[in-house]
Formats: C-alpha cells, structure tokens, sequence
C-alpha cells in the first residue's frame, strides 16, 4: 500500500544526512505520526548509513514487546516493524512511562548507546507523554542524558514548547519543528489496548512452559511480590542479558518449583527473573 510522506524541507533532509548528526530524536504527543516519520527518514538514511532505532515507546511499541525499550539495526531498506533485526532490549516492566520514569531513561540511555557503537545514525523515538509534568521532565532529562545533535519535534499546536524551551537558543540540539500532517489519525479507543494485545499475542505465540528451580534463581526477593500468577518478567541470563520476556504460571513452594510460559528455547541460560507491573493472559490481555 502506497501512503503520502512527510514533506520534509531541504535543510531538515540535509541535517539529517550529515554524518555529523549521529542521533536524532523525534519527539510528539501520541498519534503525531512519529513513526510514520521515522520509516521516511530510514527511506533515504539506509541509502548511506546502517541505522539503528531505538523505540523507546512502551505502549505502541513497533521494536520488541510493549513494556520494553528495544533497538533494532537496519541496513539497506525498510521493509516493516514486523521484519526488523532485533538486537537488544530493556525490560521497564510497565505500558507507560508514569511511575517508571528512572527504568524508562535507564533503559532509553543503554540501548542508544548500544546502537551508536555499532551504526553511523539512531533515531530515538518515544513516548507520546509529553504534558506539563512528569512527561515533560522525562523528556527534557531524556534530551539532556541522550545528547541528540537533532530533534525533530511533530507538533499539533505549540504542545512541545515547553520541553523544547529549554534548549532555545543552543548550539545543540538543532530543533526542527514539524506540523502534524493531515494523513495522521488519531487513534479510535480501544485501539491502542488491541494493537498491544496483538504484540504481546504474537511475541508469547511460539511460547512453552519451562519449570525453574526456585532455589537456583539469583532472584528470591523479587519473587516474594504478591500477585505473582500471570505476572509479565524479564528472563535474565548470567552476564546479566535479557533474554527474553515471560509469564509466570504457577509458582510452587513445597517442591521449590516456579514454571514460566516463554518463547525463549534455552532455558537453561535463565538465572533471574525480574517481576513487572503487570499481569497478562497468552492472549495478550492485561489483568487488573
Ligand atoms: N502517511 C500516512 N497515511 C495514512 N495514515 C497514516 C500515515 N501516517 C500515519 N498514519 C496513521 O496515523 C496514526 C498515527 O501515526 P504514528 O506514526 O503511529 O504516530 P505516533 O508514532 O506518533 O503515535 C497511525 O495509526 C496511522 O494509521
Ligand atoms: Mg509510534
């Protein structure tokens, strides 16, 4: 299916294109076609460069499950979200940054940092929290932790003047303010719940139940949460890899047992499991 693109001017493109500007973060309230946007710029940045994006939206994520920050490399042409090379992730634990604001710019900073040492451009993409209070400090901490040389900010009105206020004037970031097009939609409700049902659907599709001795796990004390049954966890391996996400089944105390449902195929390598906020079915749906 062929759909419209961002018109972007002369300048912007060439900011863009200048090796010099390695990292680029797009910034935008939710359904502001960041993205969208982002496929554009990977539509003549792969021309030159091997990119590496880094989805650091929890909620709508396109790189990894919802709850994760992930990064993904791309080289040559964009295909889809679907097809992208999956290199790393960072387990926040949660669909959205509020209450999670120290995991959300831990995990932001480590995978943009991964993706830089291995590629000549990272676009940052991130969360549509961008009001006046926690989101607005995540992101100026976001930008000032991050370091990007370009922001790309997708404003329906004068939304990201508050964040974007503070770096008025600087050397760095080069701000390009970009209005939201036309062929954006914002999305209907519900939606935003069925497209993470379906993400968390498709990543726990191929999963089998493993069965963990709890006394061999490094993380007793994390699992002594109550409302363990269900739970969304990050499965971590000895140099301290996320392996893969899981959701925990049955816990059983008497035989020191704890069975996960993973799609991850070595087991073996598992050796702590870090509980999220929350609890979901196979079926990608959350319980409260
Ligand atoms: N070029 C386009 N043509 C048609 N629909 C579009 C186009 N770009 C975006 N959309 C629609 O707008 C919505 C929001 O765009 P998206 O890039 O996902 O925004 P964001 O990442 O800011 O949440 C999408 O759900 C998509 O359906
Ligand atoms: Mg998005």
């Amino acid at each position: 299916m062929t759909r419209e693109k961002f018109l972007l001017e002369k300048k912007v493109k060439e900011a863009i294109l200048e090796s010099q500007n390695k990292v680029i973060m797009v910034l935008g309230a939710s359904d502001t076609g960041k993205t969208t946007l982002i496929e554009d710029l990977l539509g003549f940045l792969l021309e030159k460069y091997t990119v590496g994006v880094v989805d650091a939206d929890l909620g709508q994520s396109h790189i990894g499950p919802p709850t994760t920050i992930a990064w993904a490399i791309f080289q040559r042409r964009f295909e889809s979200w679907k097809k992208a090379a999956v290199k790393d992730f960072y387990f926040v634990g949660a669909t959205s940054p509020a209450g999670c604001l120290l995991p959300t710019i831990t995990g932001v900073k480590l995978m943009s940092d991964m993706a830089g040492q291995v590629t000549g451009k990272v676009i940052v993409d991130t969360t549509g929290m961008v009001g006046r209070g926690a989101g607005k400090i995540l992101k100026i901490c976001k930008i000032e932790l991050i370091q990007p040389q370009i922001i790309l900010a997708l404003q329906k009105e004068n939304e990201l003047e508050p964040i974007l206020g503070n770096f008025a004037r600087m050397s760095t970031p080069l701000i390009f303010r970009l209005s939201v097009p036309s062929f954006v939609t914002q999305k209907v409700y519900g939606q935003r719940t069925s497209y993470r049902e379906r993400k968390f659907r498709d990543y726990f599709n191929k999963s089998q139940k493993v069965a963990l001795s709890l006394d061999k796990l490094g993380s007793k004390n994390a699992l002594s949460e109550d409302y363990l049954y269900h739970r969304l966890v990050c499965l971590k391996s000895r140099e301290g890899k996320n392996l893969a996400l899981g959701i925990i089944d049955e816990i059983d105390e008497e035989k020191r047992k704890i069975s996960v449902y993973t799609p991850l195929d070595k087991a073996e390598e598992i050796i702590s499991i870090i509980p999220g906020k929350i609890r979901i079915t196979l079926e990608g749906k959350e319980i409260y």
